[in-house]
């Protein structure tokens, strides 16, 4: 595996392997690698001929007041990881690099980065597009993966990259989970001993809806309150939990189509995110339908 840090070297990189026909894939990341990175990269090498990942924690998509100086990093544990996972090249450039001054532009995908987390982190979603959009002209892979645990981060690439005519793949892979359900996230390693073992509570309250779903409940309203339910009486401060068209990130009234059940909790000073997908008939069903 080949280390660069710097933009040009990566696109001259990729730029050759493309002439030689090879299929390029991106995995980006902001680095502290976990399983559910390694499955893309897994996913990536099996579809791809060259598997490029990007470590780089991304200081435009942390507002202030939140984790950026504290986001866990481990470049070298990052290195050793992807280079056993079989990645070709590992793209971990300085913040500088990628943000010289003068530095302006930005790209923002109007409404569909403004609920969910992205009422809750201004800015946050103009930061990941802009970063990635970077990414995508650097490498001009392919395919880029991404984890669905990041649903509204993926719908969101899925449009800026339709919109902005990247002519990209955008591979969602399934949220990896440790054993008792609790969603792979870099900041996981933050949890306290007490956080952590409160912290699969999300998922069983997201389990919880599946079931009732299942069911036959299918009022919007019902299931966020049962997962409030769930989660009271745990150290968990939910900070919202939403349902919405999977497609559109709409909010629904009755459940209809692919529907994404989302939240997000703070444990102690960590925030988590989770979400499920459940598939019924139709797509009606809108907010006001
Ligand atoms: O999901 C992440 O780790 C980041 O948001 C991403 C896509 C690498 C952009 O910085």
């Amino acid at each position: 595996m080949k280390t660069i840090t710097d933009p040009e070297s990566m696109s001259r990189e990729c730029r050759d392997a493309r002439r030689m026909g090879r299929r390029v894939g991106l995995v980006p990341t902001m680095g502290f690698l976990h399983q559910g990175h390694l499955s893309l990269v897994r996913r990536s090498r099996s579809e791809c001929a060259l598997t490029a990942a990007s470590v780089f924690v991304n200081p435009t998509q942390f507002g202030p007041g939140e984790d950026f100086d504290r986001y866990p990093r481990d470049p070298d544990r990052d290195a050793s990881l992807l280079e056993r996972e079989g990645a070709d090249l590992l793209f971990a450039p300085e913040a500088g690099s990628m943000y010289p001054p003068g530095h302006a532009t930005h790209v923002e995908v109007a409404g569909l980065g403004e609920g969910l987390c992205g009422a809750f982190r201004p800015g946050h979603f103009r930061g990941v597009a802009t970063v990635v959009a970077k990414l995508f002209n650097i490498v001009r892979p392919d395919a880029a993966y991404f984890g669905q645990k990041d649903a509204q981060q993926a719908a969101l690439i899925r449009r800026m990259a339709a919109d902005l005519n990247f002519g990209i793949d955008i591979v969602v892979g399934p949220t990896v989970r440790e054993p008792d359900g609790l969603a792979m996230s870099s900041r996981n390693v933050r949890l306290s001993t007490e956080e952590r073992r409160a912290a699969p509570a999300l998922h069983a309250a997201l389990t919880a809806a599946r079931q009732a779903v299942e069911r036959g409940t299918r009022s919007a309203a019902e299931i966020r309150e049962l997962i409030r339910s769930r989660l009271e009486g745990t150290p968990h401060r939910l900070q919202y939990v939403e349902v919405v068209s999977a497609s559109d990130l709409e909010p629904l009234a009755r459940l209809q189509g692919d529907v994404l059940i989302a939240l997000a909790s703070h444990l102690g000073g960590t925030r988590l995110i989770d979400n499920i997908i459940v598939r019924l008939p139709g797509d009606e069903g809108k907010a006001g339908a």
